[in-house]
């Protein structure tokens, strides 16, 4: 794939992406966690920066290097996650929701790390808020996309969280299918719009999805791509 260095379409514009799964502390030692790599919102931060946008990457731990020119910051829960990306919101031109989010935390941290009793027991969650849905609510003049990570019925799920989540593109992922999903080099996605447009890619890099994703969101900013 070419590179979109240079091309500039992005340029004066701030781009703000989620990335990597949360952690949710049960105590000291343990959390709850998901398989989500980062990759896809680490290519997604690499694209909106090579096209010239000023790029802020609000990264769950993972084991990626931060691409070059692009401003991380690092944080751990959904509520870490939450209040982050609430704050920057009013000053960021297009969100990119990546990040795989616990919907739930433990409804306690221990101080202590848990002793086993050798019973069995039952650990109790608490919803997280739902970023995504949150942005939906606030938004003015921002551009803002959301991710669906799905199992089984993937248009018909990804359809209905585009419009309960008010955001302008839904990037559908089929995370079951072999050559996408978590910790794959490539994904296989459709991009889905409010007006019933849909874009089916096939299989490609993670980049190469990134940079797809990037001329749409130029063309969502009224930005000429030709
Ligand atoms: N999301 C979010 N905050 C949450 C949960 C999800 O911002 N607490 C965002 C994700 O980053 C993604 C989109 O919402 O862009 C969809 O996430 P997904 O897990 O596929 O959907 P949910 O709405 O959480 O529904 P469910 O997990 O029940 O399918
Ligand atoms: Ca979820």
């Amino acid at each position: 794939a070419r590179s979109f260095a240079g091309l500039n379409w992005l340029q004066g514009k701030k781009a703000l992406v989620t990335a990597g799964g949360t952690q949710e502390p049960l105590d000291p030692v343990r959390y709850l966690g998901n398989r989500s790599s980062g990759r896809m919102g680490y290519a997604i931060a690499q694209a909106l920066q090579e096209a010239g946008a000023e790029t802020i990457l609000v990264s769950a731990p993972t084991d990626l290097p931060t691409p070059h020119g692009v401003t991380k910051i690092s944080v751990q829960t959904a509520l870490e996650m939450y209040d982050v990306v609430l704050g920057l919101f009013p000053e960021i031109d297009v969100v990119i929701k990546a990040a795989a989010v616990a919907d739930y935390r433990p409804a306690v941290e221990a101080e202590q790390k848990i002793k086993k009793t050798g019973t069995s027991r039952t650990l109790e969650l608490v919803p997280n808020p739902d970023i995504l849905a949150e942005l939906g609510r606030m938004k003015t003049s921002q551009v803002l996309i959301g991710f669906a990570a799905e199992t089984e019925n993937l248009m018909e799920n990804a359809q209905h969280k585009m419009q309960k989540k008010n955001v302008n593109l839904l990037v559908a992922n089929d995370v079951t299918k072999p050559g996408a999903g978590f910790g794959c080099p490539t994904n296989i996605v459709s991009f889905l719009f409010p007006d019933g447009r849909r874009i089916d890619l096939p299989q490609m890099s993670k980049l190469e999805v990134a940079r797809h994703l990037v001329r749409e969101i130029a063309k969502l900013l009224g930005i000429q791509t030709k």
